[in-house]
Formats: C-alpha cells, structure tokens, sequence
C-alpha cells in the first residue's frame, strides 16, 4: 500500500453529528524506534507489547458546521480541563491528517481525554492518545463510507495514528506489533505497524510489564527532538542496521521461547537507545541514578534466582520490568523487597500484554 491508499475518493453517506468513545492503551517497545525521516517515517523498523491497562480513554463529539472553516474548530478537555500544549499537538497531528481525511474541517470536535495511569506519572501518553484519537476520526469516516473493511480501518487508523505520534501506530491491536519495513517480516510497512505475523511461543502469554516509576518529572527532551538528533548522528547506520539484526533474532526466539536470548536483546536495545542520546550532539542523558540502581539489582537478582526477569527503557528514567507469568509471585516480593525503594514515592504500575485498542 502507499499513501495514495489512504486519500479518500468520495463519501457514499451523511453525517451531521455523533459520538465516539475508544479506549487505547499504550504499548512498550522491545526493539525501539529512534530515529525518523520526513512524513514520520521511521529509520529503522521498531516491535513492541501492547499493554493492557494502560490506556488513554477519548470521546470525540462531532457536529457538522454550515460551512466548512478555514481552520480545525474543536474543544478539548484533558481529564475535565483544557490543556493548551495538547491542543498545539492535536492542531499538527490534524494537519498532518488533513490529507487523508478531507472532512476535518466541515466539523466541530469535543474531545475529551482521560488516562489510567496516573497523571504526570513519566509514561508517555503519546502513544495512547493519538491511538484513541486517530480510532475515534476513522469511526467517523466509517460512517461516511460503511462499506470500509474491517482490514482497511484497522490499517487506515494505525497510518494515522503514526502521523500524531509514531510508537502509536503500534497501539491499535495486540499482542505484539511490529512497524517499519524489515526484509524478513511479510507484509510490514513503513507506513503503519502490522500484527506480528509468526508463531509466538506461549511463555510470551500474558507477559508482564511492572512500570517503576523513577522519576515522574516531565522529561528534558522531547522524543521529535531526540528522533530528530539521529539525523546526523555518528552511529546511524550501525544503530539502525542492528535494529535489522534484532527483528530477525527475535523471529526464532519468539517461536522457539528462549528467553535468555530475548533478555539479550531487549536489555541491549534498552541500553542502546540510552546510548545513542548520550553520544549525539547536543548530548543527553535521561536515566536518573535510580535507574542504574534499579538495572543493577534486576542483573544480581537474575544471577541468584531462576526467574527471567529483564529491563527494559523508553525515552525517560523509568523502568520496565518483563517476566512470564508463571514467575509473577517470585517477582513481586524481589520487586518489593529491593526495588520499590527506588521508586519516586515508592509508586510502579502492574500491567501486562493486551489485545490492543476497543471501542466503547
Ligand atoms: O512515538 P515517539 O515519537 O514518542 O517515539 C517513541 C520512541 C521510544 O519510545 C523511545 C521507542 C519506541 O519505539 O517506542
């Protein structure tokens, strides 16, 4: 498929009002995207858990206005009040939309948002939100043309989703999602992510993500800049390169269960993306002591005990920490007993994989 694909013909139908609710959730990243080219197209191809409970919730409200405006009218409530710096994100993400959904201006949106997790908790709402939102735009467009496919909407709102933030294109379905185009995965695309299509061993079932919560202050740097800084980075080839190389190591080690082989390469990702913030120009760092801390205890832990317990980071200081099921008990009192003291007030969140994004 290519962008074309996704430009509208004409509409069979009418829509003067409605309502939609969807719940998204946010997903966390085994090999990480860092890195993009124009459009949101990302520099190296990117896999990731869907989570189950962390979500952002989102009601568009929609009414037809007389005459199509000259600029996007809509409302915006962020856990019942107006924000004005997610209202600068929502006007780029529906420009960049404009394209592929020619109605955007013959409307009048309420939007009105909500997360799980806990506000300014340091978990990136991105992907979440522009996920609800993207799926809340295309339910309109189904009204316009009921006769979308399944298939297509799915693809349409991943696409979309992209273009608001690009780790959300990956939360529109679960378990486990894959964008960007890599040579040994059929079907994946640069322009939205695909379910992974091989087996998956059933240990990875019900995988658990408990969220440390390091620091839960706002981050230094925004994720666009840090994408951005990959542009003329001394690494680039070598770092997306082995972004390659690891989606191709993990099509065994999914089907096969090996998880001292997944811990490899999520652990080395992890620390890879840190590695690549610290060694661009300008240079930063976004762990916190806290978290080397926490990465030292779960590699002791991991030498004395049996379990598979292994990290991993997003663009931020705090820490994901993945296990199977079946080592949830063990896990949780290594959890409380060592890590929680590094915690900001002591606080994490259980989550685990989900099945992605549904309409309410
Ligand atoms: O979606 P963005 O632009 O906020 O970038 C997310 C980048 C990482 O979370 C660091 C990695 C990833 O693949 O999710």
């Amino acid at each position: 498929m290519t962008y074309k694909d996704f430009i509208p013909s004409t509409y069979t139908h009418d829509k003067t009002e409605g309502k939609v609710t969807y719940k998204s959730p946010s997903n966390i990243a085994l090999v990480k995207y860092w890195g993009k080219k124009d459009y949101q197209i990302p520099a190296n191809p990117s896999i990731s858990f869907t989570l189950g409970h962390s979500a952002t919730t989102t009601t568009m409200g929609y009414k037809k206005l007389k005459n199509k405006a000259s600029d996007f009218s809509f409302d915006l409530l962020f856990e019942g009040r107006s924000k004005e710096d997610f209202r600068y994100k929502i006007s780029t993400f529906l420009k960049r939309a404009e394209p592929y959904l020619p109605f955007l201006k013959a409307y009048h949106f309420t939007i009105e948002t909500s997360n799980s997790f806990p506000h300014s908790s340091g978990i990136a709402s991105s992907a979440s939100g522009m996920s609800a939102l993207a799926l809340c735009l295309m339910e309109l467009e189904r009204e316009l043309n009921p006769n979308m496919e399944p298939d297509f909407f799915k693809k349409k709102a991943s696409f979309l989703a992209r273009l608001g933030s690009g780790s959300a294109c990956r939360s529109i379905e679960g378990d486990i999602m894959q964008w960007g185009a890599h040579k040994d995965t059929q079907m994946s695309s640069d322009l939205y992510a695909i379910r992974y299509p091989y087996m998956v061993h059933p240990i990875f079932k019900n995988y658990q993500d408990t969220i440390l919560l390091v620091d839960k202050g706002s981050k230094q740097i925004s994720s666009s800049l840090g994408h951005n800084l990959m542009l003329h980075h001394t690494f680039a080839q070598q770092r997306f390169d082995q972004a390659h190389k690891n989606l191709t190591k993990l099509k065994r080690i999914f089907e096969e269960g090996d998880l001292l082989e997944f811990i490899k390469i999520v652990e080395s990702e992890a620390l890879t993306l840190h590695a690549m913030m610290m060694t661009s120009m300008p240079y930063f760092i976004l762990m916190k002591p806290n978290t080397l801390e926490i990465i030292n205890k779960i590699w002791a832990f991991r030498a004395t005990s049996k379990t598979h317990v292994c990290f991993t980071l997003d663009a931020g200081a705090n820490v994901h920490l993945l296990y199977p099921e079946n080592e949830k008990q063990e896990i949780y009192q290594f959890i409380n007993n060592e890590l929680v003291a590094y915690c900001e007030n002591g606080q994490y969140i259980c989550d685990q994989i989900g099945n992605g994004a549904e309409k309410l």
